[in-house]
């Protein structure tokens, strides 16, 4: 690191301990404390994942670091600060439930604020991108998740904060977040060192789905396998362990199902099945699908599908199949 960023380094630390210290110990922090057990945050989780509050003040943190010697000017560049018109400077994240967000190598390098007050939009707010913190590189949890997802050669890919952290609550440790955004081509580059298999387990709306089906391709194209796990409509994996509990949870990691059966179901929302013409679209997309299968045996297993839908006749279905091979090659 250069001086700087390790100057940004030290004021990330020091924020991140002092907003620990403010949700756990103070009376300032007292409202996030609640919040935080009321959602279902263990204390075991609070600690493991540092969470901490920044509280609804303009001068609370920038006093603190102001009094450390920092220069706010450069913090507020990092987007650890605000500031009004570049020479004034006030906390960017008060009133929200500090996660902090390390990088790779476990330093602290940015926060996600959740709002803990309906009024107080946006609901996330994060730190920005600086040449600290690439959301388009960093995954939430890796530097913790690393050891679990090494040895268990697969690792669980969430979109929340809070649903990697229910996850840990429920044993499953092998999970990282991509933020809210897409995994990125970097991302998964970054598993593919590590596993062989990557579980898709985002949020069980239609940006969910959607977002599955893309990140599906992306893990194939970076060389490993994708499931994807089922998480019930307009659920998130945060919801579902509140609702069924560690037990459940775990079985639904562990029972999700391989990315061409879910692609093959997930693309059937593009057409109506009653109708001969969409039938038809419908096919040529599955066979696309199903032609990326490199294991003869599996492509059977779906072909036999697809006959008895739709009354196809197996042969012609081969042809198809071999036919988009010849050109994948
Ligand atoms: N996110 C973000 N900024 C937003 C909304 C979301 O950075 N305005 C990121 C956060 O990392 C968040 C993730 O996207 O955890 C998933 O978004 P969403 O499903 O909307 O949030 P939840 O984590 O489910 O939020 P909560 O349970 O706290 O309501
Ligand atoms: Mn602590
Ligand atoms: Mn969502
Ligand atoms: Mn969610
Ligand atoms: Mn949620």
């Amino acid at each position: 690191y250069s001086s700087e960023e390790q100057n940004i380094l030290d004021a990330y630390e020091w924020s991140n301990k002092l907003f620990h210290h403010v949700l756990k110990h103070t009376k300032d922090g007292k409202d996030a404390l609640n919040y935080v057990k009321n959602r279902g945050f263990s204390k075991d989780a609070i600690e493991e994942f540092q969470l901490g509050y920044s509280p609804y003040k303009d001068q609370f943190l920038s006093a603190f670091l102001k009094g450390k010697g920092f220069e706010l000017e450069n913090l507020a560049q990092y987007g650890l600060l605000n500031s009004r018109d570049g020479n004034s400077f006030f906390d960017r994240f008060q009133g929200r439930v500090i996660f902090p967000i390390h990088n790779h190598q476990g330093k602290v390098v940015g926060f996600g604020g959740r709002s803990i007050q309906d009024h107080l939009e946006p609901k996330y707010l994060n730190s920005p991108e600086s040449k600290l913190f690439h959301k388009g590189k960093i995954l939430y949890n890796f530097h913790r998740a690393r050891k679990y997802f090494q040895k268990l050669n697969q690792v669980v890919l969430f979109e929340g904060y809070a649903d990697v952290i229910k996850a840990y609550q429920a044993g499953v440790h092998h999970a990282v977040a991509t933020m809210g955004t897409s995994l990125s081509e970097t991302h998964a580059k970054i598993l593919s060192h590590y596993v062989d298999e990557v579980i898709i387990c985002y949020d069980g709306d239609a940006p969910g789905r959607e977002a599955s089906f893309k990140t599906a391709k992306i893990i194939k194209n970076a060389g490993m396998n994708a499931r994807v796990a089922n998480v019930p409509n307009e659920m998130d994996p945060d919801d579902f362990f509140e609702k069924h509990g560690p037990e459940a949870f775990q079985n639904l990691i562990q029972s999700a199902e391989n990315d061409v059966s879910f692609s093959l179901q997930y693309i059937k929302k593009n057409y109506n099945l009653n109708i001969d013409h969409d039938r038809v679209q419908y096919v040529e997309k599955a066979l696309d699908i199903i032609a990326t299968v490199n294991q003869a045996v599996e492509r059977d297993f779906y072909l036999n599908d697809l006959e008895e839908m739709f009354k196809l006749d197996r042969s012609t279905l081969l042809q198809e199949i071999e036919n988009r091979r010849r050109i994948m090659q």
